[in-house]
């Protein structure tokens, strides 16, 4: 017998969370589920700048004017004039209001606010240079009071229950389709149970991991992507892969982390190993530039000079003091590597960070199958086009958690007790470590070297093949060790690059973080 909830929800970030919170408020009983051990395993927790509000002299028309500009001119009207209007107020009532994040203040008790790249104003709420990590702290404890809300951790979705392919009565296969909730892996215990929900809200965050160079954390292995292609779900933009300017970049250390943009909107400068700034060569704008012209301006600068990674220095803009002061995390995490960044500038490199594209929703947050909401990263609501605009994304998980919790308040749609099948394959264990690391080396090189911040016909066209034979060789060993979180990740991030190389081989026009070096004039 399948357990029954008001709500699933996939993913625990701020757009899982915060959801669970609002559908709570209006009494619905909430599970959510996270793969990891905490809620501190998420993109939030992780985010360093902050969340757009609203500067002095700022309106919600010059926000949609900077997010527009940014995407390029291809972010979806509606959706940037709606998260405009919406988002701001909503991170004062929710945010500030409500779940009381400690956001700075001054002196006079007026906000602190950091400026970035392509914002015409300083508009970006923070604490210190460890944001995400505040908020999170705030939602945990929120959720905590709440026993309308379950947390389940170290709990994998493996599938999404849809009513054409999962339900015992044929007739379903004739209507709309609809998701019904999800088989999940307890993988401490190792059982697979379905969970049915009224409705299923997918915020499982990005895809960073199936590239060599990223700024999110081990998690993102773009399961929400390959669930949501699983079910029949439409999938958009998927070629628009953010890539940000500046990781922290040690030679022979994969695991890189990031240099807020926040860094450079105080002042800090890109520069070449001479300490030359370049920035001005490729944008008015120079280093706050909108971020996928600095991103292919730094792996323009590698390239020529035939180096590994450029510098971003604070020195020259701030006093040791105010770095310390300003960004304790950053200085703590690079001296930790050996760079003290009030005396040196910070080795940094262009790295996987945000995809823009997803799970295609309205405004709502609704897909095309009913009952299935994508909210925050995993979805593409349009908001970010072919380029997003930095410190939207928090902004953008917070509206549209609130935005789906009002739509399923609305609808009334009772569930049906439908039977459904069994989950269809049989548990085992991982495959040694080894195969599986080999395999993902692979993938994320070859994602990085092909389908990376400038691709062409024939790269696409060898990741296409490369990544069918991966696929190959996971469904062998899918075969020989049964299904386990570890290997079904892998599958994941196989299906999710596929996702983004096919998208990118169809797209010939360079727009945004799409770049093609054999790109149709525009
Ligand atoms: C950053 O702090 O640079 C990241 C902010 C963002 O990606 O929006």
């Amino acid at each position: 017998m399948a357990e029954f909830y008001d709500a699933l929800i996939i993913g625990g970030g701020i757009a899982g969370a915060s959801a669970a919170l609002f559908l709570a408020e209006t009494g619905h009983r909430v599970l959510l589920v996270i793969k990891g051990d905490s809620l501190e395993k998420t993109n939030t927790f992780q985010a360093q700048g902050g969340i757009v509000f609203r500067g002095e002299n700022d309106s919600w028309e010059r926000l949609a004017q900077d997010i527009v500009k940014a995407t390029d001119f291809t972010a979806f009207i509606p959706t940037v004039r709606m998260v405009s209007k919406m988002g701001p107020p909503l991170v004062k009532r929710a945010l500030i209001e409500k779940w009381q994040v400690p956001f700075e203040r001054d002196k006079e008790g007026k906000w602190d606010l950091f400026q970035e790249g392509a914002h015409s104003l300083r508009r970006i709420l923070h604490v210190k240079d460890h944001t995400g990590q505040a908020i999170q702290a705030a939602l945990s404890q929120a959720i905590a009071e709440k026993p309308l809300i379950e947390v389940r951790k170290e709990t994998f979705v493996l599938e999404l229950i849809t009513s054409y392919q999962h339900a015992f009565d044929f007739q379903s296969r004739y209507l709309s389709p609809e998701c019904l909730g999800a088989f999940l892996l307890n993988t401490q215990a190792g059982e697979v149970y379905p969970v049915l929900a009224r409705s299923t809200f997918l915020a499982t965050g990005g895809l960073g991991e199936i590239y060599q160079y990223t700024s999110g954390g081990s998690w993102n292995t773009g399961d929400g992507f390959a669930l949501a292609y699983r079910a029949g779900a439409n999938l958009r933009n998927m070629e628009f892969v953010q890539f940000h300017p500046t990781l922290f970049y040690v030679p022979g250390q994969e695991r890189t982390f990031l240099i807020s943009e926040s860094v450079r909107g105080e002042g800090g400068e890109l520069t070449d190993h001479q300490g030359k700034p370049f920035m001005s060569k490729y944008h008015p704008l120079g280093s706050l530039a909108p971020r996928d012209v600095v991103a292919r301006a730094v792996f323009k600068e590698m390239k020529a000079n035939k180096i590994n990674w450029v510098y971003l220095d604070l020195t020259r803009a701030l006093s040791p003091a105010k770095i310390k002061d300003t960004f304790p995390t950053i200085y703590e995490r690079c001296l930790s590597r050996g760079i003290d960044i009030t005396k040196q500038p910070i080795p940094v490199i262009p790295g996987a960070h945000f995809a823009c594209g997803g799970v295609l929703t309205d405004t709502f947050g609704r897909t095309n199958l009913k009952r299935l909401y994508a909210i925050g990263e995993v979805a593409c609501s349009g908001l970010h086009g072919a380029n997003r605009l930095a410190s939207t994304s928090l902004l953008e998980g917070l509206t549209f958690a609130y935005r789906a919790a009002r739509d399923f308040n609305r609808s009334q749609n009772k569930l049906k007790q439908l039977g459904v099948l069994p989950f269809a394959y049989h548990l085992g264990s991982p495959p040694p470590n080894f195969m599986l690391e080999n395999l993902k080396q692979t993938l994320k090189m070859l994602m990085w070297h092909n389908v990376g911040l400038s691709r062409h016909k024939e790269g696409l066209t060898q990741a296409m093949e490369l990544l069918g034979l991966l696929q190959k060789e996971v469904l062998v060993l899918q075969g020989r060790y049964g299904v386990s979180a570890p290997l079904w990740e892998l599958i994941n991030q196989i299906t999710t690059a596929q996702l983004v190389t096919e998208s990118a081989w169809k797209n010939r026009l360079s727009r945004g973080t799409h770049y093609r070096s054999d790109s149709l004039p525009l």
